[in-house]
C-alpha cells in the first residue's frame, strides 16, 4: 500500500529549504504516488499539528509562485507525520518500527537528511528492527566522509545491513534537468558523437561558479572547502557525463560502469602536475551584485588563519583513446563574478584558415547549466553588410534555451531525485565504487595541501578567482570562456 517517506533531520536546515518543497512541488503536480505517508523524524517534543504549522510557517520563505495556498497546504499536510526520536537511542527506532509496521507499504524511503556522523547508526538500528528488507530504500546526502578511508568505512557498515541496489546517494547535479539533458545531448543524437574526441576537440571547460559566500555554514564549510564540497562528486559527476562512452543502454548499471570507467582513466597526480595544474583560491573582501561583501575570514564559525579553500581550479586528462592529450579544466568557487555553471566543449581551428577570421576557438559548444539551461553553437559566419574586398568571417552564436522551449516549471533536481528514489529508479545516483575512486583521485590533492605552508591564494569577492587560475590554462594556450 503506497510509499512511506521516513525523513531523518526533519527539522532541519535540508528538510525545509530542498526536501519540503520539493516534496510539495511533487505533490502539487500530481506526481506524487498516491497513498503516501511522510513520517517527519526530529529530537523536537512536538505534535503532529504543531510540526505541519512549523512547515507552514517555513513556507513564507519560499518564492511565491512555489508557495501553496492555504487550501493546498491543508490538504498536503494530511500526508505529514511527526514522530519524535533520539537518534542515538535504540529504543526510539522501536517505535519507529511500530508506526511502519501498522502500515506495511510497499516501499519504504529512509531519508537521511543527518549528520554524516549518523549513517552507520542509523542504518544499523534499522537493521536491528527488521526495517532493511527489499521493500526499504536509503537515501543519503553528500558529504559521504571526508577521505578515502571515511568514505570506505561508511561503504562498508551499509553493505553489512543492505545491498547496494537499495542504497541512493544523491549527488544533486545529476538531478539537474540541465544534466539529463546532456546525456540526451551525447547519446539521443548522432549529431555531435563523431566530433567528441580528440581528434576534433581541443579542450573542455566545466565551471560552477557561486555568486554567494558560505553563508551560514562558515563552521561546516571550514572543515571541508570546495575541492571535497564541489570537486568530489559535483564537478566530477559533470566530467563523467561529457567523457563517459555511450553506455549499452540506459539502465543504471551500464550507466555507472562507463562513468566508473572515467574516473579510473582520470590522469594520475604527479608532483609536477600537483604544483603546476591546480589552483586554490580563499576570496577576500569585495563587491558582490555592488554591495560590499566580508572575505572569507570574516564568515561566521570560520577559524582565525583558516587555509580552507572557496575556489579549485585544476587541470586533468582522460587517459583513453577518445581523450588521450585532451585538457580538462575544472573551475569552481564561491563569491565569484556571477552564479553561472557551464561546460564550454572548445573545437580545433582549421587546419588551414582561407578566409580573414578571428584565429581561435571559432567553434565552441556551450553546455549552459544554470541559471538559464539551454545550448549555445558558436561559429563563424560572412557578414553580409561588410563592403571589404577581402572576405572575413564573424562570430555568430545559435541559442537553444530549454527553459523557453519547454517553459521554465520544469521538475527541479531534488523533486526528480526524490520521484526516482520511491520509484526505484537508480541511474541518477551515484555507485559506491564511483564515490571512492573519486576520492582516491582527490586524495592526492588533498595531502598536498596539508604539506604546503603557502596556502591559498586570495581572490576578491565578486572576481573570476586567482589570476593564477588564468594563468595555468594560459601555459596550454587557452582561456577561460569569459575571457574570449
Ligand atoms: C552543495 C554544496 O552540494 O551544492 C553547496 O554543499 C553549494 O556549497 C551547492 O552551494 C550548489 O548547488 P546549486 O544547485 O545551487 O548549484
Amino acid at each position: 500500500m503506497g510509499f512511506d517517506l521516513v525523513l531523518f533531520g526533519g527539522t532541519g536546515d535540508l528538510a525545509w529549504r530542498k526536501i519540503m518543497p520539493a516534496l510539495f512541488q511533487a505533490f502539487r503536480h500530481g506526481n506524487l504516488p498516491e497513498g503516501g505517508r511522510i513520517v517527519c523524524v526530529g529530537r523536537d517534543d512536538l505534535s503532529h499539528a504543531q510540526y505541519r504549522a512549523l512547515i507552514q510557517g517555513r513556507f513564507d520563505g519560499v518564492e511565491l509562485a512555489k508557495r501553496p495556498s492555504a487550501e493546498e497546504f491543508a490538504r498536503f499536510a494530511d500526508l505529514l507525520h511527526y514522530l519524535r526520536m533520539d537518534l542515538s537511542q535504540p529504543a526510539d527506532y522501536a517505535r519507529l518500527a511500530q508506526v511502519l509496521n501498522a502500515r506495511a507499504a510497499e516501499t519504504v524511503v529512509m531519508y537521511l537528511a543527518t549528520a554524516p556522523s549518523l549513517f552507520t547508526t542509523v542504518c544499523e538500528q534499522i537493521a536491528a528492527e527488521g526495517l532493511n528488507g527489499p521493500q526499504t530504500r536509503v537515501v543519503l546526502e553528500k558529504p559521504l566522509g571526508h577521505d578515502l578511508a571515511s568514505n570506505q568505512a561508511i561503504n562498508a557498515a551499509l553493505r553489512k545491513v543492505l545491498r547496494e541496489e537499495q542504497v541512493f546517494r544523491i549527488d544533486h547535479y545529476l538531478g539537474k534537468p540541465s544534466v539529463q539533458n546532456l546525456f540526451a545531448l551525447r547519446f539521443g543524437n548522432a549529431l555531435f558523437e563523431p566530433l567528441w574526441r580528440r581528434e576534433t576537440i581541443a579542450n573542455i571547460q566545466i565551471t560552477i561558479a557561486e555568486e554567494l559566500g558560505v553563508e551560514s555554514r562558515g563552521a561546516f564549510y571550514d572543515q571541508t572547502g570546495a575541492l571535497r564540497d564541489m570537486v568530489q562528486n559535483h564537478a566530477l559527476q559533470l566530467l563523467c557525463a561529457i567523457g563517459m562512452e555511450p553506455p549499452i543502454n540506459a539502465t543504471a548499471h551500464a550507466i555507472r560502469d562507463e562513468k566508473l570507467k572515467v574516473l579510473q582513466s582520470l590522469k594520475p597526480w604527479t608532483p609536477e602536475t600537483l604544483g603546476q595544474h591546480v589552483v586554490r583560491g580563499q576570496y577576500l573582501p569585495g563587491l558582490s551584485q555592488g554591495r560590499p561583501v566580508p572575505g572569507y575570514a570574516q564568515e561566521k564559525g570560520v577559524a582565525p588563519g583558516s587555509q580552507t579553500e572557496t575556489f579549485v581550479a585544476l587541470r586533468t586528462e582522460i587517459s583513453n583513446w577518445r581523450w588521450a592529450g585532451v585538457p580538462f579544466y575544472i573551475r569552481t568557487g564561491k563569491r565569484l563574478a556571477g552564479r553561472n555553471a557551464h561546460i564550454v566543449v572548445n573545437f580545433r581551428p582549421v587546419p588551414h584558415p582561407i578566409f580573414n577570421s578571428p584565429a581561435s576557438s571559432a567553434n565552441r559548444l556551450v553546455i549552459n547549466l544554470q541559471p538559464q539551461d539551454g545550448l549555445e553553437l558558436h561559429l563563424l559566419a560572412q557578414d553580409a553588410s561588410q563592403r571589404r574586398a577581402a572576405p572575413s568571417l564573424s562570430p555568430v552564436q545559435l541559442n537553444l534555451d530549454f527553459d523557453q522551449r519547454f517553459g521554465s516549471e520544469r521538475v527541479g533536481a531534488y523533486e526528480r531525485l526524490l520521484l526516482d528514489v520511491i520509484a526505484g529508479r537508480l541511474n541518477l545516483f551515484v555507485r559506491s565504487d564511483e564515490q571512492e575512486q573519486a576520492w582516491r583521485w582527490v586524495e592526492p590533492l588533498l595531502e598536498h595541501w596539508r604539506n604546503d605552508t603557502s596556502g591559498p591564494r586570495g581572490y576578491a569577492a565578486g572576481s573570476w578567482g586567482p589570476s593564477a587560475a588564468s594563468a595555468m590554462i594560459a601555459r596550454d594556450g587557452f582561456c577561460w570562456s569569459e575571457e574570449v
